[in-house]
């Protein structure tokens, strides 16, 4: 439920770079006894992280979003140096959204010293992008590890869009009694049925309609689901066939897991997830659907 709103806010949206005013500006809002929605980000904002916001403004009084493209979740030859950073247009998105409180921390603020302290989540971490992905899941807990301290959300909003990594950061809350609650949003798409996605930028149109087809495979996955098939290797051999039509589509896996555990499955029951990862050119793109078969 929404806490009762007694003062009506009359203060703009505060843009912060320092963790002691992120600090302070959420202390103030948690005694005028207002909820924290938090939604971490890396910037580069789309209608995906527009959802987000928009969920927990209608859930929580006061709504910190960061924006931080963390170096430690970026493995070596990843796209961190080139990965968009438009601050303008991101502040002004934040503001058109209603957003209180924006946190911009430098790299210097974040890692101040050489990081000696990180938090792994064991097993959820190792399959799907973990595989190819060494250290990336490490950087992405322990990020956002940090940012819980510093913003003390009630609740977190991350995008089914990145699946592996909701049910990580779940994880990580749990095992660790943070107090937050994490709630995961839907994945919001292109017309064509392309993830939005901040990588999205990097391809061509031409590239963009190749992409499209990472979804018809899934949705192939889930008309096979639900028309009763179970043995996932036929499945799995179906979606192949769709992207493997595609030349500029580099298949980096094509798997269904189920949807606790992330463990591979032979056959279809309960709740899985179909996860596909590409490359095109040299855009990695990833998406995912969850199917409930039932029992
Ligand atoms: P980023 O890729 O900026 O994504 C921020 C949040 O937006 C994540 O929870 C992600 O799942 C969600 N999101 C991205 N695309 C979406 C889409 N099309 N529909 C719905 N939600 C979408 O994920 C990260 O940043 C980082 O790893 C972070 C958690 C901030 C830690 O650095």
């Amino acid at each position: 439920m929404k806490s009762e709103k007694s003062v009506v806010k009359i203060y703009k949206m505060k843009v912060a770079k320092t963790i002691e005013s992120v600090r302070r500006l959420v202390k103030n809002a948690r005694n005028a006894g207002e909820k924290i929605g938090f939604v971490p980000t890396m910037g580069a904002l789309h209608t995906g992280h527009i959802s987000l916001i928009e969920t927990a403004k209608k859930k929580c009084d006061f709504v910190v979003i960061s924006i931080f493209v963390n170096p430690t979740q970026f493995g070596p030859g990843e796209d961190f140096s080139r990965y968009p950073r438009p601050i303008n247009a991101e502040v002004n998105i934040c503001k058109k959204t209603d957003v209180d409180l924006v946190f911009v921390p430098a790299v210097r603020k974040m890692y101040p010293t050489e990081n000696l302290t990180w938090v792994t989540v064991e097993k959820l971490t190792e399959p799907l992008c973990g595989r190819s992905r060494p250290g990336h899941f490490r950087g992405v807990t322990t990020v956002c590890a940090k940012l819980f301290n510093i913003v003390a959300p009630d609740v977190a909003y991350f995008g089914q869009k990145d699946a592996q990594q909701a049910i990580v950061i779940k994880r990580m809350v749990a095992d660790l009694n943070m107090p937050l609650r994490i709630v995961v949003c839907p994945t919001v798409r292109e017309p064509n049925g392309l993830a939005v996605s901040s990588r999205n930028q990097y391809l061509t149109e031409r590239q963009k309609k190749d992409a499209a087809n990472i979804y018809q495979s899934l949705q192939t996955c889930r008309n096979l689901i639900e028309a009763g098939t179970t043995d996932t290797r036929q499945i799995i051999a179906e979606m192949q066939k769709i992207l493997q039509r595609i030349p500029s589509v580099e298949i980096e896996y094509i798997s269904i897991v189920d949807a606790e555990t992330l463990e591979s499955i032979e056959k279809i029951s309960g709740k899985v997830i179909a996860a596909v990862a590409v490359r095109i050119g040299t855009t990695r793109l990833i998406d995912n659907i969850l199917v409930d078969a039932g029992t």
